[in-house]
């Protein structure tokens, strides 16, 4: 096939080190992965129940070198062949990012290639992108473009974000962010819950599996309404604070540490965590043995409020800005029930809905370098002095 224009054969190397997970993959054109490697720090940070920086930082630096390698060679591409690199300038940890943009800079330089930054929360949107756009050809052929406002909404254990995406002249994207979390990102709730249970970490898998064996409508919990903030009124470009989506997920943690309380569920809890602490790799049929039909229930009744206040929220953000189809990506995108309800209410309405595959759903590489390939494209590379952004923003 005839490459041409500057492209070359359109292949980067994308890599990731923003939080927890060293991840290098190696995608062509912005759709076809290669490679997608991805080096969990789970274990690592397993005794301390949530991400340790320190640890972080150390795992990425001892793991950066060997996952771009191993990505490179199951990709079966040389150094040489690849076309640009790629890598997460933020948000996350800055330790953390450090690593990554460290690499990525040294390599860019040692092979005159350029350099892409990208942002994270990007990354999650083109994780689904990636799917939606597969197409062989340079640049994404007009019937398939996607047209009009996309909703993305991204949920994870950093973030529980929303935005309107849209494809831009240019080629690349922008993004309207009109719904954010005011406290804690909904994956953080799912493992700060499944902590205060004594299950394992990272908790939204271990509450994804469990949920199915307990009575949802069991333990009503309500989500309170937020109001606007009084600061975000009159910030140019802002919008109307009135429009705003919010999510707050601060009350749902507390409430269930109060339900524990009053029915004195702390001493089946300890229990559990000492049982689950004796048991090398649990599965989930380990855990289901070990929780009573009430943990079940309030398992399931968590699970269940937390993502209806994700979906009623998300689609009322679709019909107020005239979406036409809603995404969603990050780790919580993972859960089972969050895609049934989610697919269930976008068929009620007519909306198109797409979610990235499980394995894309986490952190990952190919996101990253999949978001770079319309920044390459548009000649979009990253300043010289390219460093961590822990708090960077996406959109406006
Ligand atoms: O996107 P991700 O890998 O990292 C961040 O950018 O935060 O998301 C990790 C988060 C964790 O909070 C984890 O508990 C949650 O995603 N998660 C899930 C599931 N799988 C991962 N939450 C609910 N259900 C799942 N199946
Ligand atoms: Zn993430």
């Amino acid at each position: 096939m005839e490459l041409g224009s500057g492209l070359g054969g359109g292949l980067i190397l994308g890599i990731e080190t923003s939080c927890d997970e060293t991840a290098a993959a190696v995608v062509r054109r912005g759709t076809e992965i290669l490679s997608n490697t991805v080096a969990s720090q789970i274990a690592v940070h397993l005794p301390y129940g949530g991400v340790v920086p320190e640890l972080a930082s150390r795992e990425h630096l001892r793991n950066i070198l060997p996952v771009v390698r191993e990505s490179l060679e199951a990709a079966g591409v040389g150094y040489g062949e690849i076309d640009a690199i790629a890598v997460t300038e933020g948000p996350g940890l800055a330790g953390a990012l450090l690593v990554g943009i460290s690499f990525a800079k040294s390599l860019a330089f040692a092979l005159g290639k350029p350099l892409i930054a990208v942002n994270h929360l990007e990354g999650h949107i083109h994780a689904v992108l990636l799917d939606v756009l597969r197409t062989p050809s340079e640049t994404v052929p007009r019937e398939l473009e996607p047209r009009g406002q996309t909703l993305a909404l991204v949920v994870s254990g950093g973030h529980t974000h929303l935005y309107l995406a849209e494809l831009a002249d240019t080629g690349t994207w922008k993004y309207r962010n009109v719904g954010r979390t005011v406290d804690d990102a909904a994956g953080e709730a799912f493992d700060k819950v499944a902590k205060l249970l004594g299950l394992g970490y990272p908790g939204g898998p271990w509450i994804d599996a469990l949920a199915p064996h307990g009575n949802p409508e069991a333990v009503p919990f309500t989500f309170s309404q937020i109001k606007a903030k009084a600061h975000r009124k009159g910030e140019p470009g802002a919008l109307d604070p009135a429009e705003e989506i919010y999510f707050s997920f601060s009350g749902i943690k507390t409430a269930m540490l109060r339900y524990t309380k009053v029915y004195e569920m702390e001493a089946s809890i300890d229990a559990r965590r000492a049982a689950l602490a004796g048991i090398e790799n649990p599965k989930a049929a380990d855990v289901l043995a070990l929780c009573d039909r009430r943990t079940l229930d309030l398992i399931a009744s968590f699970q269940r409020s937390v993502v209806d206040d994700l979906r009623r929220k998300t689609f009322r953000a679709a019909e107020r800005f005239g979406a036409e189809r809603v995404i969603v990506s990050g780790g919580v995108a993972a859960n089972r029930e969050l895609r049934v309800r989610f697919t269930a209410e976008a068929a009620e309405r007519h909306l198109t809905i797409a979610f990235p595959s499980i394995a894309l759903s986490t952190d990952n590489a190919a996101m990253i370098a999949a978001a770079a390939w319309p920044k390459f494209v548009a000649g979009q590379f990253a300043a010289e002095g390219l460093t961590a952004e822990p708090g960077l923003a996406l959109g406006r």
